[in-house]
This record gives structure tokens, sequence and C-alpha cells, in this order.
């Protein structure tokens, strides 16, 4: 795997490389799942050894604030977009910390830097000719009053007819189609027949010659240090996505960057109403993070002295000789293989070296589902009290630089970490040091020459560093522990227990203790960018050294130990169990009454109804009016709709209820009240407490007036 190497003879005074690192932006509507926090610790030991081995590394990652979904989650949530993804964001901090992944700077793309940044970039891609407008035909929610994207389309399939299909694809037969092509379409925000609207949109000219013809050379090219800048699996993708049949269809489609009001992202200069799709700000976001990093004076006063420079964050980028590095998942491949190099380059800006692609994350062999309760929770892990190193080691010993998917097994994750870490690597100090301790008051002694041992160690570094480079992480946790095994075979052949209790054998002794520590020594330089905090006491608190490793310690002989501490702790196989358990479900509510028949339930008609209208009634705090769509019709075939008082002022802004679905009961005798006569009554959940208000029930998307709830 030499070709993922750079520098591999390098020369230990070769300018320290410049490196940009990002991890993918993520979407700031949800909290962190397995899969962030693999894509995190890849990237984080990739920089951790870039770091060891003093490298200039500035690693950033942000929030990705913009788009629809963040929009309309925001609005459920009934915050502004902005307080939703601040919210979001407050909570990053317990993930990262929690698994001892560094990042320098965490931004967002709503931030200023981004909106200044994607409006340059946009107006220096217009004005390199690549940018046109084009009116187009697209679903409109006359409820909502949103143009719809895709995914919020549903009707019948146009192949197959299979009710509540996405306007993409559907599920059921697999046929691909536009969302203008389903049968009965509907809104899945508010249940409503969309209608077919045209609007202005920008497009960037990716089908032109120059584009393609830069974004063959580029993916085809080499990064920095003349290594490829695509894996090849991924490069065979991206070669398809190129492909041209004999009819000449096919190739790069331009691309729709821009999105009209009500819309969550920055505004498109000169052009009122209309935002950048979120996915043109979003990687721009990646640049905006660095800046912000570079502006705030971080790089200047660095954590880590390699790091520092006192450059802003133009001159940084302006060196040739920075290498801008993405670690990514492998559904976000087009986006930053062909957009994003293309937005650089013909914006004037540098491009990445490399693309780091990885698979997902696999749990017990199964995609992970939120509903079926599978997947692991990375705050559970934590409140497990699991250790973070133990999570970092597992995922180490398991990647490469393919695309593979990495799958977590709850034995496997005990097998590994409990027979690696704990009895091959950690077992090495706590058996060796305890004979230096007390024979030899702490002094290490090596008996005869070293240079046999130094150089074991300096190719085993060799070997680890060069394997963690090209993101062979498995590769090298192996050859750590096969040095371990040999270690332990050493150890255990010399017999220190025997030579322990002959006074003539005392350099054998010590000589033997001092290699096999000479040995975890080297193992804990190497393990340092997978498990940070135990080789930051390795150095400190075993070896006393004033700092934690770097990598040139690799082959250097320790000459103290201190009194072995505990360092790492055996996987309780049990509290594994209790990750992968699902959540725990909601305690059965006590029995308010001898249990009814079904038949009895059944008389109640629930139904499913849209909300026409609501207002505030005058002389009532409590009440709202409600006019209701249950899709019913009156005897002249007219739509009817009902009107129902709701004691629900008190938490909701009846403006905010306007086209929400939620489910009435639909065959309550009408009841005559001081403002009218109610026609039913809509259900909502309500507590006490912290848990006090109102909650009105909604159905899960798809649902639609009138259909019966049992
Ligand atoms: O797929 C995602 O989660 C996106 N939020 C990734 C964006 S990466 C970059 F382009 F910002
Ligand atoms: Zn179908």
């Amino acid at each position: 795997m030499t070709s993922q190497t750079p520098d591999s003879t390098r020369s230990p005074d070769a300018p320290r490389r410049r490196l940009f690192v990002t991890t993918a932006l993520p979407y700031a509507n949800g909290a962190f799942h397995i899969g962030h926090m693999m894509e995190y610790i890849q990237a984080d030991i990739w920089v951790r050894l870039q770091r060891m081995l003093g490298n200039e590394v500035h690693f950033v990652c942000a929030d990705d604030a913009h788009g629809a979904p963040i929009m309309i989650a925001a609005e459920k949530a009934r915050k502004t977009p902005q307080q939703f993804v601040a919210d979001i964001a407050a909570g990053r901090g317990a993930y990262l910390d929690g698994f001892l992944i560094r990042f320098d700077n965490w931004h967002s793309t709503d931030a200023p830097e981004n909106h200044q940044l994607a409006q340059d970039i946009y107006r220096a891609l217009r004005k390199a000719g690549l940018i046109y407008a084009r009116t187009i035909e697209q679903f409109y929610d006359p409820v909502k009053g949103m143009f719809l994207p895709d995914r919020y389309i549903k009707g019948h399939c146009p192949k197959c007819d299979a009710a509540d299909q996405y306007g993409d694809s559907c599920e059921v037969c697999g046929a691909v189609y536009g969302p203008t092509e389903l049968r009965q379409p509907y809104s899945v925000l508010s249940g409503a027949a969309p209608e077919l609207r045209s609007s202005e949109h920008y497009f960037f000219q990716l089908s032109s010659p120059r584009c393609a013809e830069f974004l063959r050379d580029w993916t085809h090219g080499s990064g920095a240090h003349g290594l490829p800048r695509l894996q090849p699996e991924v490069l065979n993708k991206v070669r398809e996505w190129f492909g041209v049949d004999e009819a000449g269809r096919g190739g790069l489609a331009d691309w729709d960057i821009s999105r009209d009001a009500p819309y969550f992202g920055i505004e498109v200069p000169d052009a009122p109403g209309k935002y950048f799709y979120v996915w043109l700000d979003a990687p721009i976001g990646y640049l905006a993070s660095l800046k912000n990093h570079f502006d705030k004076g971080q790089a200047a006063a660095h954590w880590h002295e390699a790091s520092r420079t006192t450059q802003s964050f133009e001159e940084f980028l302006a060196d040739p000789a920075v290498e801008q590095v993405h670690f990514i998942g492998k559904d976000i491949v087009y986006f930053h293989t062909l957009f994003w190099p293309a937005t650089l380059h013909f914006s004037g800006r540098k491009t990445p070296s490399q693309i780091n692609v990885h698979g997902h994350v696999t749990v017990g062999g199964e995609k992970m589902s939120k509903s079926r309760g599978t997947g692991i929770s990375p705050l559970r892990y934590l409140d497990l009290k699991l250790d973070p190193e133990w999570l970092r080691y597992y995922l180490a010993a398991k990647l490469t630089a393919r695309v593979d998917d990495l799958d977590f097994g709850a034995d496997d994750f005990v097998a590994r970490v409990n027979s690696d870490l704990i009895g091959k690597y950690v077992n090495i100090a706590s058996r060796a040091s305890r004979f230096i301790t007390q024979h030899f008051d702490g002094r290490l002694g090596y008996a005869g020459a070293t240079d046999a041992l130094r150089e074991a160690a300096q190719a085993l570094g060799d070997d680890v560093r060069a394997a963690l480079e090209g993101r062979e992480y498995a590769r090298a946790m192996r050859e750590i522990m096969a040095y371990a095994d040999r270690i332990n075979a050493a150890f255990d052949a010399a017999q220190p227990w025997v030579l322990a209790k002959d006074d003539a054998r005392r350099a054998e002794l010590q000589d033997a203790c001092s290699r096999a520590l000479a040995g975890f020594w080297t193992l804990s330089v190497l393990l340092a960018p997978v498990l940070p905090a135990t080789a930051s006491r390795v150095a400190r608190e075993l070896f006393g050294l004033p700092r934690d490793f770097v990598w040139s310690d690799c082959a250097e002989l320790p000459e103290r130990v201190a009194a072995y501490r505990h360092l790492l702790q055996r996987v309780d196989p049990k509290r594994v169990e209790q990750l992968l358990e699902p959540p725990a479900a909601a305690a059965p509510a006590p029995a308010q009454a001898a249990g009814i028949g079904i038949d009895d339930f059944s008389r109640v008609d629930l139904r499913v109804a849209r909300i026409h209208d609501a207002q505030a009634v005058e002389g009532s705090t409590k009440l709202l009016r409600l006019t209701l769509d249950l899709a019913e019709h009156d005897a002249h075939g007219q739509p009817r709709l009902r009107n129902v008082f709701s004691g629900i002022a008190a938490a909701y802004d009846p403006a905010s209820l306007v086209g929400r679905l939620t489910v009435v009961v639909a065959n309550l005798a009408p009841r005559k009240m001081k403002f009218g006569v109610s026609e039913g009554m809509v259900l909502a959940a309500s507590g006490d407490g912290d848990a006090a208000g109102i909650f009105l029930l909604a159905p899960d998307s798809g649902a639609r007036p009138g259909m019966r709830v049992s």
C-alpha cells in the first residue's frame, strides 16, 4: 500500500506538511449517531498521527444548518430555525469530548462567514459564465404556501400504482421517476393536493465542456505527494456518472442551485426571494469554519505547537503546499467529487487534495434503524460508562481504506478489546513494571546491545505510520498487536518470576523487564492516535515525560518507570448488552378503570382531520375555534367542513395550526356551547410538572384527511 503513503522515505528535516482537514458537516436537525462518531474517530486518528509527526493541521467541522427539512423541523418545534440549530449545536460538545475527538473549531453554515463566502463564490461562478437562470415547473403546496422538495410529495407510483410512494422513486417496484409523474399526489406537509407552478431557478452549468474536462482531469489526477485524490472504487463510480451512451445520453447534468422562499438558507445575490440550495453552501461551510478558526486567532494560539501559524485564512489557503483533506461517507460522494471541486475551481480556489470515503456502520449485520430501536446511541455508550477508547480501538481494528461497511458486533467488540488491549497491550506494563519498581527502584537497565531493539521499534513505527497515513488502520492495529505478542512471548520465555528468586540473575531480570517496557513504550507511542488518553498517561505517569508522546519517540528507550497504576479496564459484556437493548418502552399507564373490550373502543370513530382554519375565540382564553376538513361531503356532494372548539389556546398560536393534520373524535354528539356548536373533539396529550403543556396529536406523514384511526 505504499501508493497510499506520501513521503515514506521523507527525511526528518523535510518541510512540515500543512493540512486542512474536515469531516462532513452534520445536518443540524438531530443528535449524532454511531455513524457520525465513526467518521469523526477515523479522521481524529489521522489528524493525531499528523500532529505527532510534527505536521501543521487545522481540523474543523460545523453544523450544516440550512434546507427545508431543518426549516420544517424548527417550525414543528415552534422555534426559529436559528434557535433550533443553536440548540442542536449546544449538544455537540458532549459527544466530541466524550469520544476524545479534538476538532480545532466547530462552526455553523449559517454563520456570517459562510453567507459571505457563498455569495462571493457564486459571484465568481457567475463571472466565469457558468450560472444561468431557467424557469422550471415544480409542485407547490397551496396550504403551506411553499414549493415542495421531492421528498415532501407522495402519491401512487406511476408504474405499479402502490400508494404512499415518494416523489423520486417507488419502494415497492423500484421505479425511478419525477414527482410530477405521481398519480394523486399530495403534500406530506399538509395533505393538500400540490399544484404545478413555475418558478425561475439558477443553475450551475456542470454540463459545459470546460466543466466536464476539468472534472475528468481532476477526478483522475493526483493531489498532494502524487497520491490519487480518490479511492479506486470511488473513481469507478465517478466514471459511471461521466458515462455517455452511444446516443449521447447521460453525462453530467446542470445543477439546480436555487430554492424559493420560504427557505432557511443564504440569499442568492441580485435575486430577491431566491436562496442557495443547501448543498451549495454546505461544503463552503468547511471554508467558513476554517476562516472563523483563523480569525479567532486560534491558529496563532494553538493547542498543538506545530499547528501554530500567524498567517491569515487567505494566506494559508493561498499556499500551494496546503493540502485539503475531506473525510466523508459514501452517500455524499457525488457532491464532493463533482459539485464541490467544480465550485472551488471555477471560483478560483484551491481544490481538495484527497476525498477519503468510508462506508456505513451496521450493527449486528443490520442497517441501523431508529424505529426498530437498532443502532447504538453514542450518549448511552458514555452513560453506561463504557470507555471511549474501547470504541476508538475497536473501530480502528476494523477500518480500512476501502468504502466497505463496518459492522459493530457486540461479542466481537468485547473479544477484540479484552484480548488485544487488555490481554496483549496493558498486560505488558502491569507485569513488567512490578519487578522494576520492586527490585530496581524504577530504574530500567539493558544488558548488551539495544540496536536490534531500536531497529525493530523503528521498523514497526515506519510500517504503522504508513498504514495509518493510508487509512489502513486495521493493518496498523494488527501489526501493533503482533509486536505485543512478540514482547509477551519474550517476557514469558525469560521467566522473570524465576529470575526474581535468584540474586545472581538480577541483571537478566532487569533486562527482560526493561525490554518488555521498552516494547510497551513503543506500542503506546504508536497507539497514541487511537488511545490518546491512555497514551498520555503512559507518557506522563508511567514514564515520567513532561509531555505527550510524539512519533519520533517510537524507537527511544525509556530509562525509568513509575509504579504501575491501572490503565484500562476489561469490558464487561453485560454492559455491552445493555448498550444494544432497545430503549426501554414507556411504562404502561396504570389502569384507570376495568378494561374495555375492543368493541367498546371501536364505537369511537377517530378520524384524521386537516385544520383548515383556526381562530381565537373572543371572550375565551382557553378555546380556539377550529375549522376541520375530514374529507366529508354534504347531501349535494359539496365539501363539508366541521366546526370544533378546542381548549388548546394556551399552547398554540392559531396561525401555526393551519394546514396541520390531527386526530378527531368524529362521532361525538354535537354540543352546544356559549360560542357556538362544537361538532367533535380534537385529541391532545397533556402533562403536569416539568412536562406541563398541551400537545396536539398528529398522524405520521402520509396520512390524509378522513382516514380512520384504529
Ligand atoms: O449528508 C449530510 O449529513 C450533509 N449534511 C453533509 C454535508 S457535508 C458538507 F458538504 F458540508
Ligand atoms: Zn411502483
